[in-house]
């Protein structure tokens, strides 16, 4: 986006793909990370005499029209953050659609109505790729959370318009995440956390061939820990994961990659906030408990284990930090980073639950990047193209 001048701007009609997917609680936005995360390409475009409309999915409506997810509350909010009136439409394609676009001024911002509402839409269907790129001069992706779906917004538009780039988001984000795992400043530690190895295992298993030493927490752990023999209680396992997760540990061995598993953990007799609790050593978790974070004794090896490293990814909590009283390994690890950065390491939070983490610690400020995809940067550190950068690579 940065190339395109002011020649090549002015006037033009730029369909800008979002990710304005963002949480909502009763008609309320909860968190606006997504709409301001776009803000520096929508500026760059106004800035430059752009007409641009923007074009997003929220939730999952698979093709049905669902008031609770029309893009209104998201277009008041991007009007205050812009300081300017933005124009929105109940329609993403049609005739309404074309006479809002039209009777844009250069640099006026209109946001079309959730994509998804149509079917066609995840199905990329060149029909309504065409619809959609019929309004626009240009097309700006900058959809990071979206990258990882190859859907008429992301992908098929750009085989209808001669001018398809990735937006200033998106260029952030490919910094930041393909460095760390191309390029990192070493050592680099990997934290993968989570409750299940299962979704984490095409990232661990890339990881073993980048970082140096990959630190592993959250609920996964015991699944590690009854692969190597021992009793878990009632904590979460997952019975078909435990040859993997001894091929895992052997292959950190075998690579040489220093693999840390927590040495002590909290546990609860049951999954509640109130639960009665006790930190045990991971050798003698009592019959009937259940591990729902780990210990005091882990989290000053993990803490001893990041001090000299050069850049970190974590993804994933290291327990069920949602309950206060479980929070303490996951709070611990976002402090130490936001320490980490100060001195200089390269600090990468790749989406979802961590990024909710650092949030509720109030360290997200301090960290070096804040992935806004979940699903997409975790497909990137597993080394998969997105379909939504191919498509921009392509074109
Ligand atoms: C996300 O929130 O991860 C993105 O907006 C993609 O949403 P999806 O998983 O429904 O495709």
């Amino acid at each position: 986006i940065a190339n395109l001048s002011a020649s090549d701007l002015e006037g033009k009609r730029v369909l800008v793909r979002v990710d304005f997917n963002v949480p909502m609680d009763g008609g309320k936005i909860t968190d606006d990370t997504r709409i301001r995360a776009a803000l520096p390409t929508i500026n760059e475009l106004t800035s430059k005499g752009a007409k641009v409309i923007l074009c997003s999915h929220m939730g999952r409506p698979k093709g049905e029209v669902k008031d609770s997810l029309r893009l209104t509350a998201v277009g008041v909010r991007l009007s205050e953050l812009l300081g300017k009136n933005v124009v929105k439409c109940d329609d993403c394609i049609g005739d309404a659609v074309t006479a809002a676009v039209n009777g844009l001024n250069n640099g006026d911002v209109a946001l079309l109505e959730n994509l998804r509402f149509y079917k066609e839409e995840e199905a990329n269907d060149a029909e309504f790729a065409k619809k959609l790129a019929s309004n626009a001069d240009l097309y700006v992706n900058d959809a990071f959370g979206t990258a990882h779906r190859a859907h008429a917004s992301t992908e098929g538009v750009t085989h209808h318009l001669s001018t398809s780039v990735a937006g200033f988001l998106i260029e952030k984000e490919l910094e930041f995440l393909q460095k760390a795992i191309e390029a990192p400043k070493r050592p680099l530690v990997a934290i993968i956390g989570g409750s299940k190895v299962s979704s984490k295992i095409g990232v661990i298993e890339t990881l073993l061939e980048k970082c140096d030493k990959l630190i592993i927490g959250g609920g996964m752990i015991f699944t590690f820990y009854k692969a190597r023999g021992l009793a878990v209680g009632k904590s979460l396992v997952e019975e078909d994961k435990l040859e993997l997760a001894k091929a895992l540990e052997a292959k950190a061995k075998e690579r040489g990659v220093e693999f840390l598993l927590p040495t002590d953990v909290v546990v609860a007799d049951n999954f509640a906030p109130d639960a009665n609790a006790q930190t045990v050593a991971v050798e003698n978790i009592p019959d009937g408990w259940m591990g729902l974070d780990i210990g005091p004794d882990a989290i000053k090896t993990f803490q001893d284990a990041l001090a000299d490293c050069g850049s970190v990814i974590w993804n994933g909590p290291m327990g069920v930090f949602e309950f206060d009283k479980f929070a303490q390994g996951t709070e611990a690890i976002a402090h130490t980073l936001a320490g980490l950065t100060e001195g200089g390491t390269i600090t990468i939070i790749g989406g979802g639950d961590s990024v909710a983490a650092v949030e509720k610690v109030g360290v997200a400020e301090k960290m070096s990047h804040i992935s806004t995809g979940g699903g997409a940067s975790l497909e990137l550190l597993e080394g998969k193209v997105l379909p939504g950068i191919a498509a921009l690579n392509e074109a």
